[in-house]
């Protein structure tokens, strides 16, 4: 799961697909980046954790990172939030087969829309509700295809 500062969109979806994950018992390895380095070390946003906290997600031990080429290695699947982190992404995917693991999450939803993830960083609480609304029904869809 992957967007810009990974401390608004990505760890909630991260958050929301390894609730889903842990719930069915799967052993699925899920985690989330940034393609920005500015708060790599640091936690999610506040309110970040407080719409996780709402749904009974608990984010609060999750650390931001900076997305590197080697987690092209490490996953099978990688989920953009929009556009530009999508962009970012495939500017270090080294062949193929890397292009082919990358894709705007909300695509699950409706294929081929390019619809982003809004992000939510500058804006009211009221954004996150909808991000989180958004990844959830993604990660819903995700969830039921990979068991
Ligand atoms: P995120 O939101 O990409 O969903 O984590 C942002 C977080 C921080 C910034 C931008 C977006 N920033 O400019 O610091």
């Amino acid at each position: 799961m992957v967007c810009l500062g990974n401390i608004c969109r990505s760890p909630l979806a991260e958050g929301i697909l390894l609730a889903k994950v842990n719930s069915r018992g799967l052993d699925i390895k899920v985690d989330s980046a940034g393609t920005g380095g500015w708060h790599v070390g640091q936690g999610p946003d506040h309110r970040a954790l407080a719409i996780a906290n709402k749904y009974g997600i608990d984010i609060s031990q999750q650390q931001a990172r900076q997305f590197s080429s080697t987690d092209f290695e490490d996953f099978d699947i990688i989920y953009a939030m929009d556009d530009s982190n999508l962009s970012d992404i495939v500017s270090l995917a080294n062949s193929n087969k890397d292009l082919e693991k990358v894709q705007l999450i909300l695509n699950e939803i409706n294929p081929e829309d390019n619809t982003p993830v809004p992000d939510p960083y500058y804006g009211g609480d009221d954004g996150f509700e909808k991000v989180y609304q958004l990844l959830d029904a993604a990660c819903e869809i995700i969830i039921k295809k990979i068991s």
